[in-house]
């Protein structure tokens, strides 16, 4: 919680995170989009906060009860700028990394959205018993952060992997590596597990593709062990 006895080691630190999942919409009426509730990138927010940061959430899909998390504890410390595509989020967070020393893309990013977008709603008499959808690839948000920051900027990215051990591990090295960013934090996800729970479990994978962090606890405690982890990695 905030308050004394909190170490304010992100004070004077403008950070910025990403949380929830972007709606592609395929016609004014529907999108394709993913299970994100965005409640760990707001506990990372409020963490950041409590520690002492000025926070931008960038906030895609999240419902209105996890935000009011947000401006419960800390109100004043946390600009919430809400988006809802992939494209949307790129410009809102490309914009507020420009001031910032600290971005955490921990959103669910679409890596595709339709190619088109149906100006009325496609119909079954239209398609018939069969409809084959066209996508194109998002930018990959992350991965441009990261070939533009600036000195002293942090970059981390967030992955979600339905492998796991050793497996998880290579591929997140991997992953890492291809998007360039300080740190990685992974989760391992499935049909049951990581979506919509109280808790979470990850690692922390950091620069020379070693374990820079490793906890499981609720995404109060993964957020605090997240900045732990930034704060490291600053020094
Ligand atoms: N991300 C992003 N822009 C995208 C897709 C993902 O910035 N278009 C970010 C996410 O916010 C996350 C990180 O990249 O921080 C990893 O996302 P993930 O989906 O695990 O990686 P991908 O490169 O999309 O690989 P995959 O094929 O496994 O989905
Ligand atoms: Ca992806």
């Amino acid at each position: 919680a905030a308050g004394p006895g909190r170490a304010q080691d992100l004070a004077g630190l403008r950070v910025v995170v990403s949380a929830g999942g972007t709606r592609e919409p395929l016609d004014p009426v529907r999108f394709l989009g993913n299970r994100s509730s965005g409640r760990q990138g707001v506990a990372l927010a409020v963490a950041a906060a409590d520690r002492g940061a000025e926070v931008t959430l960038v906030a895609a899909h999240i419902d209105g009860e996890v935000i009011g998390e947000v401006l419960g504890g800390v109100r004043g410390r946390v600009t919430v700028v809400s988006v809802g595509t992939a494209l949307e989020m790129q410009d809102a967070v490309t914009d507020a990394a420009s001031g910032a020393d600290v971005v955490v893309m921990a959103a669910a990013v679409a890596d595709y959205r339709p190619a088109e977008v149906a100006e009325s709603k496609l119909t079954k008499e239209a398609q018939g018993d069969r409809l084959t959808l066209e996508l194109v690839e998002n930018p990959d948000i992350v991965a441009g952060l990261a070939a533009a920051r600036r000195p002293g900027q942090t970059v981390v990215a967030f992955a979600a992997e339905t492998s796991s051990g050793d497996e998880l591990l290579e591929r997140a090295r991997r992953k890492r590596e291809r998007k360039d960013v300080d740190l990685l934090v992974v989760n391992e996800v499935g049909w049951t597990r990581g979506f919509e729970t109280a808790d979470n479990e990850i690692v922390v994978i950091g620069r020379a593709g070693g374990v820079a962090a490793q906890t499981s606890g609720s995404k109060r405690e993964v957020a605090d062990a997240v900045w732990d982890a930034v704060v490291a990695t600053r020094r």
